[in-house]
């Protein structure tokens, strides 16, 4: 693969775009501080210390076919006592913030539940951290029927960003902010991980922002990696689990080396069938998503890439060139083909 665009910073050989084994807290503590522009992860969510259900004696009950009820690969079990858990995550939050740079922002995907029969929406984790907003991840509804309340069809993602955080600005407002906060994705399938988000939620974080260089301080399977790559960023990865690690890199190394990767869906597309809003409306009329297979000139596939395009137009070379970390006349020169999906 080409390399990527390379941006000066003190991180540059020993860090960039790869995963780091170990605990997020400690790499992080070896990292120089203000260096990432954006950081976007999802921790364990402790799913295994629920009161209800079989998730807290392993027998299953409602969740017997859930992936997490055996945990994660290696020594997290995804069941530490509530308050330990709250005390934790708030600690890596703290790290987070300090490789932070001024202008950077957190996505932190969570998921609220409920708890003897009331509402945890992790608050006592995000109080005091400098939230921005919170945006809800409208996903496919599980399993855990329970006539207590309505089934929970979605998990939320925590802007948490220092002052100067932007979003990228664009000619195009629909394309950023326009977006709106309720974004509609399924999850993911056909991965092994337990608790993967889908591609397409890093890229939509990734992309609408400037960052260069992404962290994911729990990179699980490595869909931040991918996602990233997708974009032509730089990125970090830390990962506790040397089962997780290895299969990540697999996953990272074949999608450099064929783009293989299932397609990221546009931001407006429409899986679940649900009316869209005005802002979505607007979109699906004026755009279109355009794929494209980008082939070196020997016509080995490389980098896949998708985007959105007003309608009748196709993306211009210049813009392939960047999607993908390359000039455009060395995108003329190794990379003759362009396929359309
Ligand atoms: C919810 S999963 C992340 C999944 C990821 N977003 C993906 O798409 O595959 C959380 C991950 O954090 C890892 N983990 C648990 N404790 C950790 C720690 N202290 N430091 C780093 N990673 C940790 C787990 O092994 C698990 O893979």
């Amino acid at each position: 693969m080409e390399p990527l665009k390379r941006i000066p910073s003190p991180l540059q050989e020993k860090w960039l775009n790869k995963i780091h084994q170990g605990d997020c807290i400690e790499v992080m503590k070896q990292m120089p501080e203000k260096s990432v522009d954006l950081i976007v992860t999802s921790p364990p969510y402790n799913l295994r210390n629920s009161t209800g259900g079989g998730m807290r004696n392993g027998s299953g009950g409602l969740w017997e076919n859930a992936a997490l009820l055996k945990g994660y690969a290696g020594d997290y079990s995804d069941d530490i006592p509530y308050p330990q858990y709250v005390a934790w995550q708030r600690a890596c939050l703290t790290a987070m913030m300090r490789v932070l740079k001024d202008d950077g922002a957190i996505f932190y995907n969570h998921k609220w539940r409920v708890q003897d029969g009331l509402l945890q929406d992790r608050r006592e984790i995000v109080e005091g951290f400098p939230v921005r907003q919170i945006i809800i991840w409208q996903r496919a509804g599980g399993i855990n029927f329970n006539l207590s309340y309505f089934l929970p069809t979605y998990e939320v993602i925590y802007l948490i960003s220092n002052k100067k955080f932007r979003l990228a600005k664009s000619n195009d407002p629909t394309a950023t902010c326009g977006i709106g906060d309720i974004w509609r994705m399924n999850q993911d399938t056909g991965n092994e991980h337990p608790a993967p988000f889908p591609v397409e939620l890093p890229m939509r974080c990734i992309e609408s922002t400037n960052a260069t260089l992404v962290l994911d301080p729990f990179m699980g399977s490595g869909t931040t990696a991918i996602a990233a790559e997708m974009l032509g960023r730089n990125w970090i990865g830390i990962e506790i689990s040397k089962h997780y690690c290895d299969s990540a890199n697999k996953r990272i190394a074949n999608w450099r080396a064929n783009g293989a990767e299932n397609l990221p869906r546009s931001p407006n597309c429409n899986q679940s069938n649900q009316p869209l809003t005005a802002v979505q409306r607007m979109r699906e009329g004026a755009y279109h998503t355009h794929a494209a297979r980008v082939a070196t000139t020997t016509g080995r596939i490389r980098r896949t890439i998708a985007s959105l395009h007003k309608k009748g137009k196709r993306p211009t070379k210049s813009y392939v060139a960047r999607r993908i970390g390359v000039s455009r006349e060395h995108l003329t020169r190794k990379y003759g083909r362009l396929f359309e999906l």
